[in-house]
């Protein structure tokens, strides 16, 4: 089976004050963990940037192309790039710098034995409420039912590519290719394959790489 995976970095990083993606972190980019991960078991990458990065070269990617302004078309300009004979996509956010190679492997093994879409996810810390909305004041949500969803996100590609036929807006893949008819199959994240969002999270990103006992770490 041919396996492709769509890094996306055309965000801009509003909530981190910077497009984070092309932040330093131990030594490489932040991007660049991400490409390395998803190259250890994929036949081709294809980057997604912003259009002003486009023509910059990214020896690490098959293709470079433009994203666009929501993660969801940036995904979709990706897949345009994924050569027709791929048989698995995999769907990668550039800000998960220590999501490593073998949960890349997890999610692939879970797709090739014929789940049409599959998450990586982990336990959700916090409790969880419902916004107040009107005069509804919004409930607390029983966190034993809940987890929270990480990428690299699999999918069966005819599936991937059938969900995104409509041009349909999501926060991920998953959540599309499950509104489409597919059932969503979960296997076990990882703690630190958190994604930068605020400043705060690529402090936490250097503290995870520091620690000796983490396979992504310096020992
Ligand atoms: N992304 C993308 N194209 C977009 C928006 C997001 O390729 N138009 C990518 C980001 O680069 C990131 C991933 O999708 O790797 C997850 O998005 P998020 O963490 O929300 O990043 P940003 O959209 O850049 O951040 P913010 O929402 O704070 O602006
Ligand atoms: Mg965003």
């Amino acid at each position: 089976m041919t396996v492709w995976v769509i890094v996306v970095a055309a965000g801009s990083g509003a909530r981190f004050g910077a497009p984070k993606q092309y932040e330093r972190l131990g030594g490489a980019r932040v991007l660049d963990r991400a490409l390395a991960d998803a190259r250890a078991h994929a036949d081709g990458v294809v980057l997604v940037v912003s259009p002003d990065r486009a023509t910059d070269p990214e020896p690490a990617a098959d293709a470079v192309v433009a994203g666009g302004a929501t993660r969801s078309e940036s995904v979709r300009a990706g897949l345009a790039a994924v050569p027709a004979d791929a048989d698995v996509v995999l769907v990668h956010d550039a800000a998960r710098p220590l999501a490593g190679a073998d949960l890349f492997a997890r999610v692939i093994d879970a797709v090739r034995a014929g789940a049409a879409a599959v998450v990586p996810t982990v336990p959700v810390a916090d409790t969880i409420r419902t916004r107040p909305d009107g005069a509804t004041p919004g409930r607390t949500l029983d966190r034993a039912t809940l987890v929270a969803v990480q990428t690299p996100q699999g999918f069966d590609a005819a599936a991937l590519r059938s969900a995104h036929a409509g041009e349909p807006e999501g926060t991920d893949d998953a959540s599309l290719v499950e509104a489409a008819g597919a059932t969503v199959v979960l296997v076990e994240g990882h703690a630190a394959n958190r994604k930068i969002t605020d400043p705060d999270d690529l402090a936490v990103a250097e503290a995870f790489l520091a620690r000796s006992d983490h396979p992504r770490g310096a020992g």
